[in-house]
């Protein structure tokens, strides 16, 4: 039986790898054979092209086709032959991520978007999406106070990441079948709570 596939979103700062490492842990925990991953990245070309990203100024148009690239090459080596064998893989971010940053940040439009999802996916969606939401200026905070050195889109304004979130909200309320919203000013163990009733729900 094909495996599942859900896939981890939020705006920088809403606590998206503390539930990653956690959602990991519980679908083990219930005998699950899972693949924990991450966009961009999830292969040794993926992995080279998030440095680049992450870290290079670049036109936007490049900086989506990268992310699509990546994402090509994460679905062909990763993704699709792991849920084939059965596995269920678990991605921190994956294609909203570019509407929400691309497309809602930095403001691509989502046509454009669309043709490369065609082009790259054709057709392929996560089976759940799990959007972690906060504001943006507890969020900020949050980053603020990890000390790490931000990255290219950490480096962003508040404004950039109230559209990124947006856009997630809106994708969220397109998409409710696919698309959960949880609530990252609650507590840790109410959001786990939240996530072990959806998991369960969804997709056993
Ligand atoms: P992130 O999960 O925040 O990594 P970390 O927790 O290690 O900082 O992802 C890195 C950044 O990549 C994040 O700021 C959002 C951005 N991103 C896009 O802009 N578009 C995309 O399609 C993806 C997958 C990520």
């Amino acid at each position: 039986m094909r495996g599942k596939f859900i896939t981890l979103e939020g705006i920088d700062g809403a606590g998206k790898s503390t539930h990653h490492a956690w959602l990991i842990d519980f679908l083990k925990r219930k005998g699950i054979d899972v693949v924990p991953t991450r966009e961009p990245g999830g292969t040794p070309l993926g992995e080279k092209l998030r440095a680049l990203v992450l870290s290079e100024p670049m036109h936007l148009e490049t900086e989506a086709l990268l992310m699509f690239a990546a994402r090509k090459e994460h679905l062909d080596k990763l993704i699709l032959p792991a849920l084939a064998s059965g596995k269920w893989v678990v991605s921190d971010r994956f294609t909203d991520a570019s509407y929400a940053y691309q497309g809602g940040g930095r403001g691509l439009a989502e046509e454009k978007l669309r043709a490369l999802e065609d082009w790259a996916q054709a057709g392929f969606r996560p089976d759940l999406t799990l959007v972690f939401d906060l504001p943006t200026e507890i969020a900020l905070q949050r980053l603020a106070e990890t000390g790490h050195r931000p990255d290219r889109f950490e480096q962003e304004s508040q404004a950039f990441f109230e559209r990124v979130r947006q856009t997630y909200l809106f994708r969220a309320h397109a998409e409710p079948g696919r698309i959960k919203i949880l609530d990252s000013t609650e507590s840790l163990h109410n959001i786990q709570k939240k996530l072990e009733g959806i998991i369960l729900a969804y997709l056993f």
